[in-house]
């Protein structure tokens, strides 16, 4: 079964957007304590965050990260955060029935991404607090007057601002789960006031309202239009969030979920430029993806069965070599949207749904899914080229006919480099590619990498660490037309100078 994947320098999409590599790091089970954060682990440094998490969030190539939350956020008080650690209260978080010690808050969360080079992005909380709460938080963060609570930073011994430049304004306030729910209305009001007052101390803050908690949330749609609409003036972004697991065991749909995405996308730039279009505005507002992943939901008890303790293993879910294909394949969507993407984050990056794992005072490990983002956010640069595949498609039950292969590429002309990320989404044949690279003159192949596995439910565990890799493949290149035969789940690197 053979894939014909038109590609050519001309077609391109817009630069590549490097915070479509960003993660989400929540207070939410192990993420932050025992995750990134962990001051009696062999291996922290003197301010307890992990050195050999670290270097793997290193590895993995995070530009942007999203904190504290996440439904966390919509009962959080950032004040409980900051200051002395002996006068931080411990509180009980409603969001999942966790105990918050507080060690861990912005500043030092704050500090941290400064040491790694990531850039941080903070989100406010609108559900259980509003305007005022939000406009101190970003005086204390950002401020840099002579007044109380940029004072209030400095006593704390932060003296900088920390001019974090993207805030969410609250976190899926359409889901009736979210503390501080609201319809649409209400939500418009709140989050134009916000933005409104937000522009005021800097108009050169660029902000996210809350879109929808997925595409099949009653209100998706309805929802974009209304709360674009009110705030158009002083939003960037819309937020989209997605999480995807075989439902009633249909794994082929599932394989093929980056059809969804795909749909999400389009549906949402469409509300956007509609309501662009109703403001006789020319402004192009963007998604910010900023929840995506593989999420078995179906294994989570929910929330009332968490037991109110500190630091619960929660959502801790074990991804396979198809886990792994699907995330690629996600990466793929997002990043041939990446004229519309402003920013994007999985969820979440350590233990919590992460492609990152880590045993309290012990080991820390890749997950499968690792290696699709760690290979695609080192190897995608200069400009995202729109290919186009002319073969078979699987049929599917939730999204009709899905093309067997999904694919994009990027194209870095000054060094010559051209990457094309391919996915077989077929669980059961091999699918052959027939890249025609004919326009991109003498092209080699660099490096071919894929990864699959004969059993495609492998999974890395701490005591198999490396089950699962990207081994090295081959294709072949005559006549300007590259033949890649991919294994059934895989996802496929294949780079040519
Ligand atoms: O990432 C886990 C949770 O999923 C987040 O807290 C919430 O925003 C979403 O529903």
């Amino acid at each position: 079964r053979t894939t014909t994947v038109h590609v050519h320098p001309a077609y391109q999409v817009g630069e590549v957007n490097r915070r479509i590599f960003g993660s989400f790091v929540e207070h939410m089970g192990r993420c932050v304590y025992t995750g990134i954060f962990e001051p009696n682990h062999p291996d922290a440094d003197s301010r307890g965050f992990r050195r050999d998490v670290a270097a793997l969030i290193k590895e993995l190539g995070i530009t942007v990260l999203r904190y504290p939350g996440g439904n966390f956020v919509s009962n959080h008080r950032w004040e409980d955060g900051v200051g002395p650690l002996e006068e931080r209260p411990r509180n009980l978080d409603f969001a999942w029935r966790s105990v918050e010690p507080n060690t861990v808050g912005a500043n030092e969360f704050l500090a941290w991404c400064r040491r790694m080079g990531i850039e941080p992005m903070l989100a406010v909380n609108l559900g259980t607090r509003g305007l005022n709460e939000a406009m101190e938080f970003l005086q204390y963060v950002n401020g840099d007057t002579d007044t109380r609570l940029p004072q209030l930073r400095r006593s704390h011994g932060w003296e900088d601002p920390w001019n974090v430049e993207t805030w969410c304004l609250g976190n899926e306030m359409d889901g009736p789960w979210q503390m501080g729910h609201k319809t649409p209305d209400e939500y418009a009001r709140t989050v134009t006031e916000v933005a409104n007052a937000f522009h005021r101390f800097d108009d050169k803050l660029s902000l996210i309202a809350c879109g929808s908690s997925s595409r099949s949330m009653p209100t998706f749609g309805r929802w974009e239009r209304v709360v674009v609409d009110a705030a158009f003036d002083n939003i960037d972004m819309v937020s989209a969030h997605a999480y995807y697991e075989p439902i009633d065991d249909d794994v082929a749909s599932f394989a093929c979920c980056a059809e969804d995405m795909e749909r999400y996308i389009r549906d949402v730039v469409a509300t956007l430029d509609h309501v662009a279009a109703m403001h006789h505005s020319d402004r192009r507002l963007k998604i910010s993806f900023d929840e995506w992943n593989v999420w078995y939901q179906s294994r989570f008890g929910g929330e009332n069965a968490i037991g109110m303790e500190h630091a619960p293993h929660l959502i801790e879910d074990t991804y396979s070599v198809l886990d792994a294909m699907v995330v690629g394949s996600l990466l793929i969507t997002l990043l041939r949207h990446t004229d519309r993407i402003g920013v994007a984050c999985q969820a979440q990056l350590v233990n919590v749904i992460a492609p990152i794992r880590t045993e309290e005072g012990g080991r820390a490990w890749r997950q499968t899914i690792f290696h699709p983002f760690a290979l695609m956010s080192r190897h995608a640069r200069g400009v995202v080229l729109d290919t186009r595949c002319e073969g078979p498609a699987i049929s599917t039950q939730r999204w009709g006919g899905a093309g067997q292969v999904w694919t994009v590429a990027t194209w870095d002309a000054e060094n010559h480099d051209l990457v094309v990320f391919l996915v077989n989404r077929d669980l059961h044949e091999r699918a052959r590619a027939r890249i025609d690279l004919r326009a991109f003159g003498d092209c080699k192949v660099v490096e071919c990498l894929a990864l699959d596995d004969e059993d495609i439910a492998a999974v890395n565990t701490a005591d198999q660490p490396n089950r699962v890799e990207p081994r090295n493949a081959t294709c072949d290149i005559t006549s300007g037309i590259l033949t890649f035969d991919a294994n059934p789940a895989s996802w496929n690197c294949l780079r040519l100078k």
